[in-house]
């Protein structure tokens, strides 16, 4: 994938380590933005990210391309100088997430998840490891997946309302290392006027204004998602199957720039 793809060209003159997560309070919106690469070939993802060029600084590698392409695939992505936020979503005894966590260090990634209910041991474990590798890595911890309402939630033995389990699980995750959490645009409020602003919010289920909803349920649009306090947002669809792909996200970078 490497041969085929242009490396990053960054249009300011911070020197940019394409490992770190980067300084999301600064004021390129391009810091905020992560495009999801939700397609199972590296050739299509290849074609994602040469489509949206400069437009965007971080992508994220979930477990279906993960599965199909394997590590090279993130070891050429950080290659060309993008980064790359792993969300396999990790949960399992606290020392084979910790190796995971090494491993997926050693690859270069900027970012990765953890499941904030695979407890505090788990959480610091992964967080120990990931940062004895590249201690900027920022580790987040998956509160409760949008997917989730609350007769689910019972079902797996969470008692509380879903704002009330997203908030216990991000403070869990926050105290066991995690420098940031996973959640939707509806909960981010909430958890930032109760654990402050002093960690990063990654806010799934954003769609730009007046654009096709698909299969998302809860959605925010980018600016609303922002102003409820999340750092960054994950957008997929609405980039990836964009005529121009490029414009689309210039289009989303427009509504978050302050
Ligand atoms: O819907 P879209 O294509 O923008 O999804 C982008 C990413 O957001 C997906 O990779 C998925 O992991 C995540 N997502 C989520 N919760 C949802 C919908 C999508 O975490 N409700």
């Amino acid at each position: 994938m490497s041969a085929a793809l242009p490396n990053q060209v960054h249009s300011d003159s911070r020197a940019t380590d394409s490992r770190d997560a980067g300084d999301f309070q600064n004021n390129d919106a391009r810091e905020r933005l992560i495009v999801a690469l939700d397609v199972s070939t590296a050739a299509a993802a290849q074609k994602i990210v040469a489509a949206v060029g400069d437009s965007a600084l971080t992508y994220k590698v979930g477990m279906q391309l993960y599965t199909a392409e394997g590590p090279q695939l993130v070891r050429d992505l950080v290659a060309s100088g993008r980064r790359v936020f792993l969300d396999l979503k990790y949960h399992d005894i606290p020392t084979t997430v910790a190796a995971a966590a090494h491993e997926a260090a050693r690859l270069g990634v900027s970012m990765l998840t953890v499941h904030a209910a695979g407890g505090g041991k788990m959480l610091r474990a992964a967080t120990d490891a990931a940062r004895a590798v590249h201690p900027a890595l920022l580790v987040l911890g998956v509160t409760v997946l949008t997917s989730l309402d609350q007769n689910e939630l019972e079902k797996i033995g969470f008692s509380g309302t879903v704002p009330d389990e997203v908030l216990r699980l991000a403070a869990l995750a926050l105290d066991n290392g995690c420098k940031g959490i996973v959640t939707s645009a509806r909960e981010t409020a909430a958890v930032r006027s109760k654990l402050g602003r002093n960690f990063a919010v990654v806010t799934p289920g954003v769609r730009p204004a007046g654009a096709s909803h698909a299969d998302q349920a809860r959605v925010a649009t980018p600016a609303e998602a922002i102003a409820a306090g999340a750092t960054h947002i994950v957008v997929g669809r609405p980039i990836t199957e964009a005529a121009d792909p490029a414009a689309a996200a210039r289009a989303i970078l427009e509504q978050i720039s302050s």
